[in-house]
């Protein structure tokens, strides 16, 4: 079979600037997908969040062979396999209450001052420029600070951290380059020492911060061993990163490619938390969750057999007419139910920074949006090319 034959082809070069028609033509022909290249792709919002809440495994080690297994096979012998992402009950569940302990809504709310200092300080540098790029300036930078300034790692490795859990987050979908699998592979080696690195110095320098609170996290008498420790903490970053880089890139695309819905918002700045719902409903920064069957599942009507790699079409799901109605392919900031999107997954790994993440895009947007009233795109976006973690790499914009 030619890529062009494919049914859902996310090879083709339209795919990242536009996946919505195709998504669309599967849940309206396919929509439990068995594909070629070994997965399976569940499209329609009811199936989505069934998939979601079944007690499915999100470990490799259930697959049952393949070129997704090889890859998957690689995360399940490393440090990173033991992050709550990539563990089943009963380690899921005692791993998700140890963070959850330190990672509290009350924490998270906490943090508004040291966010919109950030998001200010951003968009003093975008007032400077005239002509500037969104994601270096806001997108980028804002999630990667405030996720290091939660977990108190050291300034002077900010730098590489970056740059290594950027190479890291990539592992989030399937890839099919052997150079990109071993660059995934080395990063997280050298995260992991620098991790174990960054712990050790933190237990000798104690401070009010996440890392501390983690190190001494205790549920029932349990704490997390030092290896799990290092795959939660790099979770974070990687989880707690590039995510939110879409959701303020992809958001601000989206305002202005839709003026009407732009002007409202600066009309009626308590439409924002609204407004962030639907902006994560209408282009989901993270685009799928992935599932591992472990014995035949049936699925809208279809049964998928044991080991199966199976992927949750979350950005699909949040564009299905049979839940938000005819006008699903519209953005509409004062949607009543944008909420119920599956941006954040749904079931037991429902997202833990959902919370964070909803502040961050909060801020960023409404700030930006009423701090310039002559914002407006100014030259083409370019995509960063990912099925996953699809967003603009570059956004540039005039003030
Ligand atoms: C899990 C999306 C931001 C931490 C998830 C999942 C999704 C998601 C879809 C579920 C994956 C699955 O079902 O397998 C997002 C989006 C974000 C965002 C769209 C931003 C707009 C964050 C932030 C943090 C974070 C800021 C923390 C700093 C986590 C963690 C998990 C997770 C720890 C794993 C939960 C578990 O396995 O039990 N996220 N996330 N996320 N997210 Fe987020």
């Amino acid at each position: 079979m030619t890529d062009t034959e494919l049914l859902f082809n996310p090879f083709l070069p339209d795919f990242d600037a536009d996946p919505y028609p195709h998504y669309q033509r599967m849940r309206d022909q396919d929509p439990v997908h068995e594909h070629p290249l070994g997965f399976w792709l569940v499209t329609r919002y009811d199936d989505v969040t069934a998939l979601l809440r079944a007690k499915l495994s999100v470990e490799s080690g259930n697959l049952a062979g393949g070129p997704i297994a090889d890859q998957f096979q690689q995360l399940e012998d490393s440090t990173r396999a033991l992050s709550m992402l990539d563990r089943d009950p009963p380690d899921h569940t005692r791993l998700r209450a140890l963070v959850t302990k330190v990672f509290t809504v009350k924490a998270i709310a906490a943090l508004e001052p040291m966010v919109t200092d950030l998001v200010d300080r951003s968009l003093d540098r975008v007032a400077d420029g005239g002509r500037v790029d969104l994601i270096d300036e806001l997108a980028f930078p804002l999630p990667f600070a405030v996720i290091s300034e939660m977990l108190g790692t050291p300034p002077a490795d900010h730098e590489r951290l970056r740059e290594l859990s950027g190479t890291l987050v990539r592992s989030l979908e399937v890839q099919t380059d052997p150079a990109v699998i071993q660059a995934i592979n080395d990063a997280e080696f050298e995260l992991t020492e620098m991790m174990r690195d960054i712990i050790e110095w933190k237990r000798a320098n104690p401070a009010d911060d996440l890392l501390t609170a983690l190190i001494a996290a205790e549920h029932d008498g349990d704490r997390l061993t030092e290896d799990e420790l290092v795959a939660q903490v790099l979770l974070l970053y990687v989880a707690g990163h590039e995510t939110t880089v879409n959701l303020i890139g992809n958001g601000a695309i989206a305002l202005l490619r839709n003026p009407d819905q732009l002007a409202l918002l600066r009309a009626t700045p308590g439409l924002a938390a609204n407004a962030v719902e639907e902006l994560l409903r209408y282009d989901s920064p993270v685009q799928q969750s992935r599932r591992i069957t472990v014995a035949p599942h049936t699925i809208g009507g279809r049964e998928i057999p044991a080991g199966a790699f199976v992927i949750a079409g979350l950005a699909s799901a949040n564009r299905d007419d049979r839940h938000f109605g005819p006008d699903a392919n519209d953005l509409r900031i004062d949607r009543a139910d944008a909420r119920t999107h599956v941006s954040f997954g749904a079931g037991p790994h429902h997202c833990l920074g959902a919370a964070l993440a909803r502040l961050e895009g909060r801020l960023a947007l409404g700030k930006l949006v009423t701090r310039f009233p002559n914002l407006s795109l100014d030259g083409d976006v370019a995509w960063n090319g990912r099925l996953n973690l699809r967003g603009a790499a570059k956004l540039p914009v005039t003030v």
